[in-house]
């Protein structure tokens, strides 16, 4: 038993979609989470580049005291999540990709097509692909990245025809020409703009990466003997920028789990220091 919280990021708040099936389930479990609002879109960036953010922000939360990281991000997942657990083996870091390729290709056979989408980073890694190719080589897959999303996002622009015409730019191609009858979301963001998505296209079938991952939170949980005995205090929210946005959506997420809420900002500045501080920076 362990009461210490779980230390959940992402470049902003797609990874809040990782935490209501959480909540649900385990809700005695308490969460820090850090949204780098400030440096987001990270998908766009180069792989060293997410990968000092990315250790910036872990630095960060084993400082304050986590039990165990999810990487609540497909990027960083796809881009780094290996140099993330050998830069701190002695806890836990999960990532999101592994849970949803095991998940699409237990759900999907030969006369499937699947399509996923995702940053240009993931896509570029071909971290879905292989991963689901590796469980079951007989599938078809197509992959294509959908850059502007996340911003649009980030900002707040989802009912709106601007985000409806943003996915059918990347889209309707896509899935018309391979045929596409299953989406795996493969960006923390996505399940934000999933009736969007519904609505456009209404025959496919969607699998929500975030949804997957709850099930290897659980075990990871009980394999290292980990699960809250009672339930904590305040959930933490850390942000670089913390933007009008964010802080409504987590309110819109937790209000009705009772919890004490805490907003802080961490500029990358001190993250950058905290980082310097630890003698880490050539890792
Ligand atoms: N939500 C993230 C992901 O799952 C990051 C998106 C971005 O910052 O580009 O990839």
């Amino acid at each position: 038993m362990d009461n210490r919280p779980i230390g959940f990021f992402d470049s902003g708040l797609g990874g809040l979609t990782c935490i209501p099936y959480l909540m649900e389930t385990l809700p005695q479990e308490r969460i820090v989470y850090f949204g780098d609002t400030a440096r987001t879109p990270y998908g766009s960036k180069a792989v060293s580049t997410i990968r000092s953010f990315s250790f910036e922000i872990s630095d960060f939360l084993i400082e304050n005291g986590v039990k165990m990281i999810v990487i609540a991000c497909n990027t960083v997942s796809s881009v780094c999540i290996e140099d993330l657990r050998k830069r701190h083996p002695s806890i836990p870091i999960l990532g999101i990709i592994g849970p949803a390729a095991h998940a699409t290709a237990k759900l999907c056979g030969p006369k499937n097509r699947i399509g996923v989408i995702g940053t240009k980073a993931t896509i570029r890694s071909n971290a879905y692909r292989d991963k689901i190719l590796a469980r079951n080589e007989d599938l078809d897959i197509a992959q294509t990245a959908c850059p502007a999303l996340v911003p649009l996002i980030e900002e707040g622009i989802i009912e709106h025809e601007i985000m409806d015409l943003s996915i059918r730019y990347y889209l309707d191609q896509f899935i018309a020409y391979n045929s596409i009858d299953t989406l795996v979301l493969g960006c923390t963001h996505y399940p934000l703009i999933r009736r969007n998505l519904q609505k456009l296209y209404p025959a496919l079938r969607i699998v929500d990466p975030s949804r997957e991952l709850l099930q290897s939170i659980r075990d990871a949980l009980e394999r290292h003997d980990l699960f809250a005995a009672a339930a904590g205090a305040e959930h933490t929210f850390y942000a670089s920028d913390l933007s009008e946005n964010f802080v409504n959506m987590i309110r819109r997420i937790f209000e009705s789990t009772g919890r004490d809420i805490v907003f802080k900002t961490i500029g990358t500045d001190a993250l950058r220091r905290g980082r310097q501080e630890k003698g880490k920076c050539g890792n």
